[in-house]
């Protein structure tokens, strides 16, 4: 890392805490680029810049960047088109390169936890301690017990170096580099507060990935990947009636989108059912992951789920998930307490893709200057 200017802060607080300068978030998802810049104006955020880009099939497999050309392109595409003048980001390094655990450890001072960390980490992470960037936050000091729980955050450093040099090579100059599930609890947090008591849950489901984040007490309690999302859907439909990717996705949004409205029927009569079925398997891996939460932390019940990502966009994930688990399910507001300004942003592009903006938001937020 040396010489790269790149800060993989978790930064729990990290919106609280902020000064100066926001950064532009740039989201570079498996599907798409997602382009969100804020400021503040008469002392309420703000969005001020909004850009999508879609990206092809396979530019990005397994958190990696397979086809730079077409990232470089829809950056370039995106800030030209934006008027961005602005070149400092805050970045995501996608959950496939991202291990994150909560520890206990004895009560101990700054300095000896600075210096106990790696080793901590060693006996922790699967990986070699080498390869990652270790990053951590106190969450809380239990003084009582003499024990303190800490966030132990692993990214591969590959990774970091992947997505920051993409971005080097757009122009961009990277400062921040953050982990989904972080993002979507900063734009959690600034949105609805973090709740003094009780159990959420932050479920952010995308194309290729869903992170969940348990927050207890509104403190991390529990985070986890699961290397699955909306392709799967795409892909099924894809198989099952024999045709393109591309022809498969416009029928999975179709059928969705279909469910909203009275349109006219343009979509195979087999897709609601395949769509249903992908759903089904993919909110059951969700759920196993909370009932694992569940049995282990010895918490009764989550109280309520927010969901977000693309895949939310289907009705059927969130009533699985709300019949299984019992507990509200709701769509994650990226809008409840940010303004948008209408005159910048074009108000029915960012309609479309609401539920897809929570990491890009939570980007956004990251300032350039930020006390640890
Ligand atoms: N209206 C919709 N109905 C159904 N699916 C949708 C809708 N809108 C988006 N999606 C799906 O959501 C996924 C994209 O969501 P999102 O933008 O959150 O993912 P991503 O950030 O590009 O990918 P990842 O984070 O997994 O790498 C795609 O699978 C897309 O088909
Ligand atoms: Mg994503």
């Amino acid at each position: 890392m040396a010489g790269i200017s790149v800060n993989p802060t978790v930064l729990i607080q990290g919106t609280r805490m902020a000064e100066g300068n926001y950064l532009v978030g740039v989201d570079i998802g498996s599907s798409s680029i997602k382009v969100c810049q804020l400021k503040d104006v008469r002392g309420k955020r703000t969005l001020v810049r909004f850009g999508y880009h879609p990206l092809p099939p396979q530019t990005i497999v397994d958190g990696h960047v397979m086809n730079t050309a077409a990232v470089l392109e829809g950056l370039n595409a995106l800030f030209t088109q934006l008027k961005i003048k602005r070149r400092e980001v805050a970045l995501a390094v996608s959950g496939h390169a991202v291990i994150i655990k909560r520890i206990t450890l004895p009560l101990m001072s700054p300095a000896e936890l600075d210096e106990q960390i790696d080793w901590e980490a060693e006996q922790q992470i699967p990986y070699d301690i080498k390869d990652v960037q270790i990053d951590y936050e106190v969450l809380r000091s239990r003084s009582e017990q003499g024990q303190m729980d800490v966030l132990l955050v692993a990214a591969k450093k590959d990774e970091i170096n992947d997505t920051a040099q993409v971005a080097r090579e757009a122009k961009l100059k990277p400062v921040v580099i953050d982990v989904d599930a972080f993002t979507v609890q900063n734009t959690f947090e600034v949105n609805y507060g973090l709740p003094k008591e009780g159990t959420i849950a932050l479920i952010n489901i995308g194309a290729t990935l869903t992170t969940i984040n348990i927050l207890s007490a509104g403190i991390p309690a529990f985070t986890r990947n699961i290397i699955n999302g909306g392709n799967a859907i795409t892909e099924e439909i894809q198989k099952r009636l024999g045709i393109s990717y591309e022809e498969a996705e416009t029928y999975k949004t179709g059928a969705v989108m279909q469910g909203a409205s009275t349109g006219r029927s343009v979509v195979p009569n087999e897709v609601p059912q395949i769509v249903r079925q992908v759903c089904e398997g993919l909110s059951g891996e969700i759920l196993r992951s909370l009932d694992f939460y569940l049995a282990t932390s010895g918490e009764r019940e989550i109280s309520r789920i927010y969901i977000s990502g693309g895949t939310a966009n289907i009705p059927e994930v969130g009533a699985a998930i709300e019949r299984r688990t019992k507990a509200p399910v709701e769509l994650l507001d990226p809008f409840r307490d940010i303004a948008v300004d209408l005159k910048e942003v074009n108000g029915d592009l960012l309609n479309l893709h609401r539920a897809q903006v929570a990491v890009s938001i939570g980007l956004a937020l990251r300032k350039d200057r930020e006390k640890a």
